[in-house]
């Protein structure tokens, strides 16, 4: 066998990028050592370090620096990362992240993680551990929401992927597979039905599906709760103008305020009508881990299809999402493309009853996201983590009573489960209140206090506080109040009256 680029003769190097010498073994030991130092020393130090800070100019400089042509060697690369990199992290690892919808992470999770790195392995199918831990932790959640044996999961980056997948059955399910060969032509005139408080993943996923942002329809909702009359009207205009509604997305927690909309009751109607029903439990849906916060939810084992999340609220590092499937078998076909080399045989690696998880979404090479998972309820156990969740509930609850006794703040909507939108405007505030409290929430996220994100409703601009953090404590939250009305009051004071 001849090449011309390359030679096999003796004597050409054969060169591993594994270690050679005792010397270098040792080296990487010394750098795993030093990881598991800097771990413990981030975590035990936490409340001492700044929620956040930018990356200066020469972590940037350095990050950004052209790849080498001869490397630097493990320790400089290491040593690089932890003076450059590791103190400019988003900041959620922190007691007083409140932004978007953010989970903090644990100590068990982050060494499954790194167990996780260490195997390198692809989880698309075959007889191997990494599967039979995706699997183990699909029952355990098929459990949890008592879902039907054959209902079929994944595990997925996050919400946002589970909705664009959950979505896919279901256009799946409404062109009776048709789509697969006749792509957008089979999709024509199906609606979907959402509440104008939905995510924008869901019109993403509208989007990429080829439906187009035009075949959702943004139902009306009040305190983001969708309204039932709304839906019905819409749906039923709609099939008099001959389209197709197919699909209704239930918000288990809405990104905005945590509003839930009912469940049961969409259950109820879109059964009648024929439609599927598929839950955005992105932020709410694992909340039945509580048997409090279980009831307020509604019932999740009725559902067609459910995104949920287990980086927010479960705490399981990044990245790590589900979506759920009740009629397993739709599911496969949704996804499943035959190919000669993926094909199973009558034992080894691929055996005809193996799990072939790459049936079940577009990804063929998947990394291992089920053992960090595993690790963390392993570590701490169902009730722990639902003990959690319930805790932030009662923190938001807390914090909104703060609020509500403070003149100078007024909040801005009701507070179901762990998110609290409020404003400054204390006597001082100018007209322009917007300004104002974008200034505050701009001042706080620079002071490294906390991390608040931003949200519009009512009308206003408004400092939002989603508490999805086993670290958080009710001194945090009453700190965070003090701070909000002294920088209204400075800040306010330097503007002029409008
Ligand atoms: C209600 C809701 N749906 C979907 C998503 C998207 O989830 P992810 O960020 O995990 O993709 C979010 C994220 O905050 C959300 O709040």
């Amino acid at each position: 066998v001849k090449t011309d680029l390359v030679s096999h003769e003796a004597g050409t190097p054969e060169a591993s990028l594994d270690p050679s010498t005792p010397a270098e073994w040792e080296a990487v030991r010394a750098a795993g050592r030093r990881l598991v130092d800097l771990l413990i020393e981030t975590h035990q130090t936490l409340r001492e370090q700044p929620c956040w800070r930018p990356p200066p100019a020469a972590a940037l400089a350095t990050i950004r620096e052209p790849a080498p042509l001869e490397g630097e060697g493990l320790a400089t690369a290491l040593a690089d990362a932890e003076r450059f990199i590791l103190p400019y992290a988003t900041g959620n690892l922190h007691p007083r992240f409140w932004g978007w919808v953010l989970g903090g992470g644990t100590l068990p999770g982050i060494l499954g993680q790194w167990m996780a790195a260490m195997m390198n392995a692809n989880v698309f199918a075959g007889d191997q551990g990494p599967v039979h831990v995706e699997r183990a932790v699909l029952d355990w959640f098929r459990t949890w929401f008592e879902l039907p044996p054959d209902a079929s999961g994944i595990l997925t980056t996050g919400a946002s992927m589970a909705n664009l997948l959950g979505l896919a059955v279901a256009r799946h399910h409404a062109t009776k597979g048709a789509v697969k060969t006749e792509g957008p032509e089979a999709t024509q005139g199906l609606r979907l039905y959402a509440s104008e408080a939905t995510h924008s993943s869901i019109l993403k996923a509208a989007q990429l599906l080829g439906l187009g942002s035009r075949a959702v329809r943004l139902v009306r909702a009040v305190d983001e709760r969708i309204d039932l009359t709304a839906l019905a009207d819409a749906v039923r205009e709609d099939r008099d103008r001959g389209l197709t509604p197919f699909c209704v997305v239930a918000n288990v927690g809405t990104v905005g305020i945590g509003a839930l909309d009912p469940l049961d009751a969409l259950r109820e109607w879109t059964d009648r009508e024929r439609l599927w029903l598929h839950a955005d439990g992105a932020i709410g849906a694992l909340g039945r881990l509580s048997p409090v916060l279980r009831a307020k939810l509604g019932d999740l084992s009725r559902v067609d299809s459910l995104a949920f999340d287990l980086h927010k609220w479960p705490q399981v590092p990044y990245d790590a999402g589900c979506l759920f499937v009740r009629d397993g078998e739709m599911h496969r076909a949704a996804f499943e493309v035959g190919a000669g080399y993926l094909g199973t045989v009558s034992g080894g690696f691929s055996p005809h009853d193996a799990h072939v998880f790459h049936a079940y979404s577009p990804l063929l090479s998947r990394g291992d996201r089920a053992l960090k998972i595993w690790m963390t309820f392993k570590s701490f156990g169902t009730k722990r983590i639902g003990e959690v969740m319930e805790a932030n509930v009662g923190h938001a609850a807390y914090l909104a009573k703060l609020v509500d006794d403070d003149p100078s703040l007024e909040r801005l909507a009701p507070v179901e489960l762990n998110i609290v939108c409020f404003r400054y405007v204390g006597d001082n505030a100018p007209a322009d209140v917007d300004t104002l409290n974008e200034r505050i929430l701009i001042a706080l996220q620079n002071s490294g206090f906390c991390m608040l994100s931003s949200f519009r409703t009512r009308g206003s601009f408004c400092l939002r506080v989603a508490i999805s953090n086993h670290r958080t404590r009710r001194a945090d939250l009453a700190e965070l109040v003090e701070r909000v009305v002294a920088e209204g009051r400075r800040l306010g004071g330097l503007q002029p009256h409008g």
